[in-house]
């Protein structure tokens, strides 16, 4: 098959991206590993943000900073400019095309705060604003023509020349290796928070593939030990209750009905008080008894759902026992603002994209902004690359390359339990290289990654089917999981210092002199991996403000 633009990944940005570059006339398809309802942003539940013209005593500036100050100093003025100056032309886009946003009295969309700033910014649809904004998205991609692949796994990058070519691909339904030809390419696939299985927020589909890819194909990562944990999650299952709850006013106590934090500070904060109170003993709860049961139905539906289903607990009149869970990576393919990688015609979008907008600390609400703006910015620059690109040869020795591993999975003698060691990777990256880490956790997750690496190549399937084999992506799925992780506690090792999300016992301060740099991972040759430091970034970001506006 042939498509002008192929855009990996159905989430906001995907979506956003395969539209887009649609409108522009030509061929798109997106392709995803399960169905286009699994991805994060479905889950992100409580909203979207934007200083709008109708937005009372909030601004633009004050949007840059915020997202800055979360950052923590490792946020780049332009890509976080440009996105905080097109986010109400989102929620327009996102208006025009059917979004019904949550409204005030007057008729103007109505916006809740949330954490890192004073401002009520966040627009919303209850406490299920990522799965209205993706279905209607969905919707309106399958209306205008994009064409839709569930089911098939990504594998590699395929390229001529070293020229894009294509992705190559396995389909679920009967595991065969197949090759798509692309002009230009979107990825946009989701970040890797999954890996902490068991104890995270994110589908266990949440493996950083597209990231393991990149990195095979030779393309940077960036920033990949910045894992955010989200501080409100259910205790025990890892569901998400929304930052929309304490944007409507629940409070965060403990067992002594105290009120130990505040829980409008940024997450990277709040979790770290959360994790020191519990280790201290205490339980943690979130309390919503005093917003009452008609606010609670009205605009917090999700969050009563899921505590009745997961905890068997009414938040109406009971305390619902949290706990933080890895939520979401800020670390990713590298890329400039206009969304393009360090592969011709290659461009990247959303969580699996290192946007230059998070930094160290991603501020909630900021990341379907992020997802929709920059997936925006991508499918116009993939059709532009579209228009001025030409197919080239899809190389057939690639695809039996990666036929001949598929089939040593499935024929081959499995010797290990799967669900297992995907398990084992999970407990010890929570406990090793969680919310609090030091040199010797690091070095002690690395060395175990590292004999998982060696184990998995003893993974085959134990169902031999090739129709539907679910065991087979999980066995692609946790490889790639592998790398990934590998990267991510490289980069930790490597910052000796605390900033936002990643926090080091033995360095428990900023270290703004050495490292306000991005971390940089680049694969060599073979499994090699190289750890380098970007260059320092610009962070007098008060004068770049003052300059912005001035030049306005
Ligand atoms: O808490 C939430 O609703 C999550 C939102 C986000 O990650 O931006």
């Amino acid at each position: 098959m042939l498509y002008d633009v192929i855009v990996v990944g159905s989430g906001i940005s995907g979506l956003f991206a395969a539209l887009t570059a649609r409108r522009s006339g030509l061929s798109v398809a997106i392709i995803c590993k399960s169905t286009p309802f699994r991805s994060n942003s479905a889950v992100a539940s409580g909203g979207i943000n934007a200083v709008l013209k109708t937005t009372p005593y909030d601004t633009i500036r004050d949007h840059i900073a915020d997202t800055l100050n979360g950052a923590d100093n490792l946020g780049r003025f332009s890509a976080v400019s440009s996105m905080v100056v097109g986010a109400e032309e989102i929620i327009e886009d996102l208006q025009h095309m059917g979004v019904v946003f949550d409204t005030q009295e007057n008729g103007s969309i109505a916006q809740r705060p949330f954490g890192g700033t004073k401002a009520k910014r966040t627009c919303y649809i209850a406490d299920k604003t990522g799965a209205s904004i993706t279905q209607t998205l969905f919707a309106q991609c399958r209306k205008e023509g994009v064409k839709i692949f569930s089911n098939h796994l990504v594998l590699s990058i395929a390229t001529y020349n070293e020229k894009l070519s294509g992705i190559t691909m396995l389909r679920r339904r009967d595991s065969a290796v197949i090759a798509f030809a692309c002009k230009s390419l979107v990825l946009a696939g989701g970040g890797y928070a999954g890996i902490y299985r068991g104890h995270s927020t994110n589908s266990q589909e949440s493996s950083g593939d597209l990231i393991a890819i990149a990195l095979r194909a030779k393309m940077r990562l960036v920033n990949m030990e910045f894992v955010q944990f989200h501080p409100t999650t259910l205790l025990n299952s890892g569901t998400l209750i929304s930052e929309a709850a304490r944007g409507e006013g629940a409070t965060i106590v403990d067992e002594n009905g105290w009120r130990f934090t505040d829980e409008l500070q940024t997450r990277d904060k709040l979790s770290r008080d959360i994790a020191v109170h519990q280790a201290a003993g205490h339980k943690v709860y979130l309390d919503f008894r005093h917003l009452g049961e008609e606010l609670i139905d009205k605009k917090l539906p999700s969050a009563r759902k899921h505590a009745l289903n997961g905890a068997g607990i009414d938040i109406c009149t009971e305390l619902l026992p949290i706990t933080p869970s890895a939520h979401y990576t800020m670390g990713g393919i590298w890329s400039r603002d206009d969304t393009s990688t360090d592969m011709d015609n290659v461009f990247v979008c959303g969580e699996c994209a290192y946007s230059g907008v998070h930094g160290a600390n991603r501020l909630g609400g900021n990341s379907l902004l992020e997802g929709a703006y920059f997936g925006k910015v991508a499918g116009i620059n993939a059709a532009k690359a579209a228009k001025k690109g030409k197919f080239q040869p899809i190389d057939y020795a690639q695809v039996a390359k990666e036929l001949r591993y598929i089939d040593t999975i499935i024929e081959g003698e499995n010797r290990f339990n799967i669900n297992t060691m995907r398990r084992n990777l999970g407990n010890i990256l929570y406990k090793n290289v969680g919310i609090f880490r030091h040199h010797d956790s690091l070095v002690g997750a690395l060395e175990y990654i590292h004999y998982l690496m060696k184990l998995s190549s003893g993974l085959c399937c134990v169902n031999k089917e090739r129709n539907n084999n679910v065991e087979l992506m999980s066995i692609i799925e946790f490889r790639n999981s592998l790398t990934v992780a590998e990267a991510m506690v490289m980069s930790a090792l490597a910052r000796e210092e605390s900033r936002g999300s990643h926090y080091r016992d033995d360095f428990p301060t900023k270290n703004d002199k050495e490292y306000k740099v991005n971390t940089i991972i680049r694969r060599l040759s073979g499994t090699f991996l190289r750890i380098s430091f970007e260059g320092h970034l610009v962070s007098d970001w008060w004068h770049r403000i003052r300059k912005f506006f001035h030049a306005q």
